[in-house]
């Protein structure tokens, strides 16, 4: 038994150093219990969310999309269905799973429409915290994919 157990822990060392080194360190340095998905709180599109409160925080940067799966917040999403985000990893930190910020929802403002989409995930690309990577479900409500990349506002709503 000795014996046998030896090698079995060393797999399993190298196994767990393996995965840690080829994980990014932003993604994989906190790992908590992800928590249940919270209920999507708004329906998919709300162009009537309106512009802020007067004393609310404005965040303008680049919005852009992607096929959000499994996010960085440890839930599994659909993001050609789901309105969903993934905000910059600057403002976020190396958290994942239970990251304090994983639940929220947003509010982006771009050309007159507003879409709320929940944050999922974590956008390792965005260099600029004011940056957020939003699902393709999300992006398309507030203009064509083809756009790519473009200046929107967004606040916290909660
Ligand atoms: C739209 O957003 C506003 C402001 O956040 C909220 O009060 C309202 O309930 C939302 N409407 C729907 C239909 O979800
Ligand atoms: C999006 O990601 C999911 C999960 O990885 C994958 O199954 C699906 O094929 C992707 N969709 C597209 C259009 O790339
Ligand atoms: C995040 O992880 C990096 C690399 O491991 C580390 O240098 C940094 O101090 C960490 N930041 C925080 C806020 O824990």
């Amino acid at each position: 038994m000795k014996t046998s157990s030896f090698p079995t822990f060393s797999f399993l060392a190298l196994l767990c150093t393996t995965t840690v080194l080829s994980s990014p360190s932003y993604r994989d340095s906190v790992r908590r219990d992800p928590g249940p998905h919270p209920p999507f709180p708004f329906k998919t599109l709300n162009r009537t969310a309106g512009p802020p409160p007067e004393d609310t925080e404005l965040h303008t940067g680049d919005i852009t999309w992607f096929n959000v799966s499994l996010g960085a917040c440890g839930w599994m999403n659909d993001g050609y269905a789901q309105d969903v985000v993934a905000l910059s990893y600057k403002l976020m930190g190396n958290q994942s799973w239970g990251n304090p910020y994983c639940g929220r929802t947003i509010t982006v403002s771009y050309k007159g429409k507003y879409i709320q989409p929940m944050v999922v995930d974590k956008c390792a690309d965005c260099e600029d915290p004011d940056n957020i990577d939003l699902s393709v479900q999300a992006f398309s409500e507030l203009a064509d994919l083809g756009v790519g990349r473009d200046k929107a506002t967004w606040w916290f709503n909660n």
